[in-house]
Order: C-alpha cells, then structure tokens, then sequence
C-alpha cells in the first residue's frame, strides 16, 4: 500500500493525542516526525508529552522536535484550564527512553522536505506558529508540501471568544501565513470538529480493548470530558459528547472520503478588536476571492468512530 509520507505538528494536549495515536496506527501514513508547538500548554510541556506518548506507542524511533517557545507576534496564551497542569492531565504516561533530539521544529520540517523525493503532508492540531515559520524560512521547500491540513478556526462562532477558535487565536499572524501561502489547505474548524464526539459508552469500549495504549487514552478521555462545555441551547437531557477536534485533521490523511469538504475564501483576522483570530470563511463567495481554503462542515461519524476504534485496537 502507498504510504503518505506525514509530519505532525501538535501541541498536546488530549485530542493531539488521539490525532498522534491515529497517525502512528495508520496504515496509509508515513509519520517522518513530530514537530511541538505552544498552545495547550507550555513549549517544554507539550514537547515532553509528545515524547511520552510516543514511548507508551512503543514508537519512540518517531523523532520529534520542539517548535517556537511563543507565537509569532503576541504572548502565549495556554489552555491549562483544558488540559491541566501538564497538558495531558488525568493518566500516567511513561517516560520517554531515548534522549531528546538537539533539533527546532523548523530545521527538522526544512531537513525532512528537503530530503524527500516525494511531497510531504503536514498535519496541524495546536496553533499553526511552526508551519508559519517554515513556510516564511523555507519558501523554496513550499513545492515539496502536498497539501496542509490543519484544525482550527469557525465558519461560525468560536470556542475561546464568540468569534475565535483557540488555536487560530493564539497565533493568528500564523494562521494568515498559512492560509495565505498558496499551499493546498485543508481547515477543520468547530464547524465538523464539534459534530466529531465521542461517548461515554465509545470511552468504555476503547477501556475494554484492554491493551496499554487503550487503558491510558481511556483515561484522558475521561479527563477531558470533564471539559466539554454543553452548549448554551442544549435541551433539558442533553448529553454532549466529547469533542475530537484534533483526529479530524488526521483522519482526513487516513480517509478523506470521511469529510465534506468545500473549497472557499478564508481570511484571519489579526487586529486587536474583539474579532481577533476569526477565521472570515467566504461561504457564500460575497467578496469573489480566489478559493484558498478546503473547509469541511461535516463527516460520516460511524466512520469516523471505527477509525478510532481501529486505532485502539492496533496497539498491543
Ligand atoms: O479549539 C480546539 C483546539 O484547541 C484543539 O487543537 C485542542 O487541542 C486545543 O489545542
Ligand atoms: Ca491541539
């Protein structure tokens, strides 16, 4: 089978790590590297953990490598109020056994693109600050990505602001860099990543796997639905599921047939007001720009709930 050869640059964070798991399980996917970004937590933290769930994977030959300390522009805003003191709060992940690579983010992605004979697909699940500054340093290796695919933004509404998305508000000069690139873009916003939830009943199958890996994302899976905010309009008897914003971008790698997805306009705001970060997605072409963006509104959930299952089960 013909491997898509990946690189994932995450900030987890307890949906990363289910987007990490998806791509290490993946058949169809060549993970080259793990690049860190800032946004859940701390540079230093989500790098750590990173390594750690590489090392509870049994995958520690993944080489991984810590991204920016802070966004482009502005400070670091983290979401610990999300995902806990160390980011990946509420499991015991192991150590990792191999010592850290003595590599940025940047020059890991620069020496991988440079180095393949085949495009590249770069994965985006935290604040898009390390492709920013890829794709600003290495404009020459822009040829050489098949396309990025990245979660973040809202067609409608947000989840840090009413209008801004955490990860595009963190770092919205970065955001615009990539949207802007010319790069095929594919964004899985709040728009498909809020209808992509899981259930408690899904979190008792992924425990009754049995293995290792199953028990531990069981375990922050139960963390992270502590989390899940209800919406506002959610009837007496409502129950929401816990919201797997990060495996979409992975699982479009996997199996884009499991997504809508509409070619639009999108811009990001980055003034100060309180539209910082929105996404501005075009989806009625009002403003007759060229389409730089593959936004996706909706997915197969069955489908996409067997993906996870499948990844569950791959480790032993
Ligand atoms: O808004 C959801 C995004 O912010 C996800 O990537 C989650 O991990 C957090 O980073
Ligand atoms: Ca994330």
């Amino acid at each position: 089978m013909k491997k898509t050869k990946m690189i994932l640059d995450c900030d987890p964070g307890h949906d990363d790590a289910m987007a990490l798991l998806m791509a290490l399980a993946a058949e169809n996917i060549e993970l080259l590297a793990v690049t860190t970004s800032a946004g859940n937590q701390r540079p230093e933290k989500t790098f750590q953990n990173a390594r750690r769930l590489l090392a509870l994977a049994g995958c520690e030959d993944v080489p991984v490598a810590m991204g920016a300390e802070k966004p482009i522009r502005r400070e670091l805003i983290i979401a610990d109020d999300v995902h806990g003191e160390s980011g990946l709060d509420g499991a015991n992940l192991p150590e990792p056994t191999v010592s850290p690579l003595d590599i940025r983010a940047n020059d890991l992605m620069a020496k991988l693109l440079g180095g393949s004979d085949e495009k590249v697909v770069i994965v985006a699940t935290g604040p898009l600050t390390n492709v920013a500054i890829f794709l600003l340093s290495h404009p020459e290796l822009k040829n050489k990505i098949e396309f990025i695919s990245f979660m973040g933004g809202a067609c409608f509404g947000g989840n840090i602001t009413p209008h801004a998305e955490f990860n595009i508000y963190v770092d919205p000069e970065a955001a615009d860099v990539v949207v802007q690139s010319g790069v095929p873009i594919a964004m899985f916003g709040l728009d498909v990543t809020l209808k992509a939830q899981l259930f408690p009943r899904d979190v008792q199958e992924i425990r009754e796997i049995g293995n290792p890996v199953a028990a531990t994302m069981a375990d922050l899976l139960d963390f992270f639905n502590r989390t899940t905010t209800v919406p506002f309009w959610a009837e007496e008897g409502h129950v929401e599921g816990i919201h797997m914003h990060d495996p979409c971008a992975v699982a479009y790698v996997i199996d884009p047939s499991i997504f809508k997805m509409y070619p639009m306009h999108v811009d990001i705001e980055t003034g100060d007001l309180m539209s910082r970060g929105s996404t501005v997605v075009d989806y009625d072409n009002v403003f007759g720009k060229d389409k730089n963006v593959s936004v996706s509104f909706g997915l197969d959930l069955p489908k996409f709930r067997r993906l996870i299952m499948n990844t569950m089960r791959h480790f032993r």
